[in-house]
């Protein structure tokens, strides 16, 4: 067992073909290759997201292992996204990541997709304020796919607390998004267009769920609605109230975030909350929750931007977490498409 290993990470499970090499916590190299194609269609296709990530591979890994100057016989190990996510897309990154290590007969170490945006927090540089979460804390998952309060309790000990019973909140800005008329992904734009809104100009009435879980289907067809009534009166109406319509939106969303998280806190007794995801990119989620931490001295962990959309490096640290711990796969793992537990 070598002390700092080098680990190539392998993500494929949804439109982006990332792939990082690390040594030890230090990242030397981060490829992302985006698929811009799904834009036009207001969401992602999986048959075109599996035929671009068998393209795109190859060209990911080869430049990761340029970048990263080493020489491909000093990988120890390779990582993978074994799920959740999209089967068709996954297979390519599975199928990629056994042939190689078989190839350079080297062990193979698969990784939980959301466990992996978790533990971005302790990649060395991936932290705003440059130092990781101590056990336990408790971490906001917000992304495309998935939605989850989890109780951290130490690296391979995670525990669900709450999760979405429908939409992800990236779903939900992505859907209005596209109600508003706007490609994918949708959430980045309404921030964008956010920026000079009033966000108390609309008040959207927030989801009734018991407990620590989530509900956007409902929250997301009031807006639909509200739109479409609005358009009745005003065919200009959403042209007219952009900016405020998407300010008001997204802090509502803030506020749904921040209210469950507050909740969790108090009923676990642990005050320190990381946020990871793509949705945590949002400017307004950052600024609400590191207000809030500010006034009630919680200590809150933010990932530098590039760290919150899906990444090779997530899926390369986790690597290294499990082979500090032997925690390797035989070749016979398959992939899977929906979260099951950590
Ligand atoms: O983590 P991620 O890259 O992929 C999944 O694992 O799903 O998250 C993608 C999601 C999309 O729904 C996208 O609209 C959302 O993250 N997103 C944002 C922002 N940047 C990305 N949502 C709100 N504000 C942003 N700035
Ligand atoms: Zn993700």
């Amino acid at each position: 067992m070598k002390k700092e290993p080098i680990i190539m990470g392998i993500e494929s499970s949804c439109d982006e073909t990332a792939v990082s090499v690390i040594k030890n916590r230090k990242i030397l190299s981060d490829i992302i290759i985006q698929q811009k194609i799904h834009n036009k269609y207001g969401g992602v296709v999986p048959e075109l997201a599996s035929r671009l990530h068998d393209k795109n591979i190859v060209k990911a890994v080869n430049r990761a292992i340029l970048l990263a100057r080493i020489n491909m016989n000093q990988i120890d190990a390779v990582s993978f996204t074994l799920g959740p996510g999209m089967i068709g897309s996954l297979l390519i990154g599975v199928s990629f990541a056994k042939s190689f290590a078989m190839g350079l007969q080297i062990p193979l170490l698969s990784v939980n997709h959301i466990q992996a945006h978790i533990l971005s927090h302790f990649i060395s540089d991936a932290n705003m304020n440059y130092s990781h979460p101590k056990f336990p804390f408790i971490s906001l998952v917000i992304s495309g796919g998935h939605t989850q309060i989890v109780k951290i309790n130490e690296f391979f000990h995670m525990e669900t607390l709450g999760s979405t019973l429908d939409d992800s909140v990236g779903e939900t800005f992505d859907k209005i998004a596209r109600m508003l008329g706007f490609s994918y992904p949708g959430g980045p734009i309404i921030e964008h267009f956010s920026k000079n809104g009033y966000d108390k100009r609309f008040s959207f009435s927030k989801p009734l769920v018991k407990g620590l879980n989530f509900s956007f289907s409902g929250f997301k067809n009031q807006i639909l609605q509200f739109i479409r009534n609005n358009l009745k009166k005003d065919p200009l109406f959403v042209k007219r109230n952009l900016h405020d319509l998407c300010a008001s939106i997204q802090r509502c969303i803030s506020d749904i975030l921040l209210e469950k998280v507050k909740k969790a806190t108090q009923e676990n007794n642990i005050f320190r909350v990381t946020l990871v995801g793509g949705v945590s990119a949002n400017s307004k989620i950052r600024k609400i929750f590191t207000s809030f931490a500010k006034k009630e001295k919680w200590e809150v962990f933010l990932l530098k931007k590039k760290y919150t959309t899906d990444n090779g490096s997530m899926i390369a640290i986790t690597g290294v977490l499990k082979y500090e711990r032997n925690l390797f796969d035989s070749i016979y793992v398959t992939p899977y498409a929906k979260f099951k537990s950590f």
